[in-house]
């Protein structure tokens, strides 16, 4: 690819950019949340059209104006959301909605080659299994045979480990090994720095669109890579004092919790946060998680079980209920359910505390109140908008997070549940999230903490639960000490009582 250049309104995605892959290769494309890279490679497979600049395939020039184009190239790309059919079979995936394939192609063929090629690249998966019976992890695995299946000779995958236990993931680079080994050219999408070390031979890093350098993996450090996604000095770590816990704060008791179809989210589940601790909450995303802190806000009614808030029941109680009781919520979805994206951000910083003074006084709201209290959580917490009358929609992700949490923890909250709170965030910002969390730790608050970010919750967490399948699987005293092998067993559904030597010396 040279000099790629992709414009969106607003936005120019990739400027000049070049790329180029060599057959045999995991060629690693890193950089931070909106860097550009998934632009970059949709232009590669016929996604979008570039601006500028050219793709050469072997020295020759391509015009690909679908994926159509580029998958009967060769390249074929598996997306962050897989696009499989799930009321579909494996098989039937395997040549639904493809017209690029020959019309008819007789079943008995289809699964033979699919069990040839799961079997080749270690790819095992039911070719009869219909889509949506599969976990995420054997999704991909599909999403994989389908471009294997077309015979692709470049394979591109976007950020394909963020779905993935660390095992699922061991098995996903074994698969790419087996596919470099036999010629393939692999375009492996991350910000995950430790996978790219281990996994690429080159890296080509993205910064705000543009290319900052390609370089082999071998003659770079972990560091180095680090300071060319963000342009600065970066300091990994993150500093959490040791601390005594208190007295328990939030607590739920045999908790059943009922998903949005209707079927168990939550199961029998027994959880408590004490003052000055971080509680983190591993787990792949979806296996209850979400349900799991709207039962403990006020926002989804428990089937079963008990909700308590420093010793008290306040199970099924409103969400106005838990406001008072100073338990916050920072939810995953920002602009849906945390922040209304056309209120401005002095409406948006009150939402919690319209209702009652000093915002609030004989029934009227005084926005000359409702002003200086949004001045003080934009400076408090670093917002970075034109006004406060500028509607929220109109802020990026790092300044949606920081309003939201300057209006839930302005009120010395007694508990804080975040859910993926610094998910696309750019380092500064997810660094003084994490701070700001901490702070509340110190402060005394109980924090719980969900995240996808096996790092961040092993820097964050005192104690770390795991959930499976809405099922607890343990509670790690010492999860900055447990093997991650033990976490990700936990993760895909072996309760801790049944791994050997899970047990962590002091
Ligand atoms: N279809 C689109 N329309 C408008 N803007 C887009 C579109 N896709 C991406 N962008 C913007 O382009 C930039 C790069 O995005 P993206 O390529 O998705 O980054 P990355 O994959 O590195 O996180 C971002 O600012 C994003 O908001
Ligand atoms: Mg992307």
């Amino acid at each position: 690819m040279e000099r790629i250049t992709k414009r969106f309104a607003g936005v120019t995605a990739n400027w000049a950019v070049d790329f180029d892959l060599r057959a045999g290769e995991v060629h690693a494309l890193l950089g931070e949340n909106g860097a550009g890279k998934s632009t970059l490679m949709n232009v590669l497979y016929g996604l979008y059209q570039p601006d500028g600049g050219r793709i050469l395939l072997s020295g020759r020039e391509q015009a690909f104006s679908s994926p159509r184009d580029a998958r009967a190239a060769g390249i074929g790309m598996v997306h962050q959301h897989f696009m499989l059919i799930p009321s579909q079979t494996v098989w039937e995936n395997m040549i639904l909605g493809h017209e690029d394939l020959p019309s008819i192609l007789p079943k008995k063929d289809v699964r033979r080659r699919i069990l040839d090629l799961s079997d080749r690249y270690g790819l095992a998966v039911d070719p009869d299994a219909k889509v949506w019976q599969l976990s995420v992890g054997e999704q991909q695995r599909v999403a994989i045979l389908q471009m294997l299946f077309r015979s692709a000779r470049v394979l591109i995958l976007d950020e394909p480990t963020a779905v993935l236990t660390p095992q699922e993931a061991r098995q996903l680079f074994d698969t790419i090994g087996q596919m470099t080994a036999e010629g393939y050219g692999v375009v492996f999408i991350s910000h995950k720095l430790d996978e790219v070390m281990a996994f690429s031979q080159r890296v080509t890093v993205l910064r705000k669109g543009r290319l900052v350098a390609t370089v082999a993996t071998e003659a770079t450090t972990k560091e180095r890579l680090a300071e060319m996604m963000v342009g600065e000095k970066v300091v990994l770590e993150i500093d959490r004092p040791a601390m005594a816990p208190g007295r328990t704060i939030l607590e739920c008791r045999d908790l059943r919790v009922l998903g949005d179809r209707g079927f168990p989210a939550i199961r029998d589940l027994s959880l408590s946060v004490r003052e000055h601790e971080v509680l983190g909450i591993a787990g792949v995303a979806g296996n209850g998680q979400q349900e799991l802190c709207e039962a403990l806000v006020g926002l989804r009614t428990a089937d079963r079980g008990r909700v308590i808030v420093d010793g008290e029941d306040l199970t099924n109680a409103s969400p106005r209920t838990f406001i008072r009781k100073k338990v916050h919520y920072i939810p995953a979805d920002r602009k849906g359910t945390g922040l209304v994206a056309n209120m401005d951000v002095k409406e948006n910083s009150i939402l919690k505390r319209y209702s009652a003074r000093p915002v609030s006084k004989g029934g009227f709201i005084d926005w000359k109140e409702v002003a200086s209290f949004a001045r003080t959580v934009v400076s408090r917490f670093g917002v970075n908008a034109p006004s406060t009358e500028t509607p929220v929609r109109n802020l990026s992700g790092g300044n949606l997070q920081k309003l939201m949490l300057g209006r839930e923890l302005s009120d010395s909250p007694k508990a804080v549940l975040a859910m993926h709170p610094t998910w696309g965030l750019d380092v500064a910002a997810t660094k003084f999230v994490r701070e700001q969390l901490l702070a509340q730790r110190e402060r005394g608050a109980a924090v719980l903490l969900v995240s996808e970010d096996l790092d961040e919750l092993l820097s964050m967490s005192d104690r770390l639960a795991v959930l499976c399948k809405g099922e607890l699987m343990g509670v790690l005293d010492a999860p900055d000490r447990t093997p991650v092998e033990t976490i990700g067993l936990m993760m895909a559904g072996t309760p801790l009582a049944e791994i050997e030597g899970a047990e962590v010396s002091a």
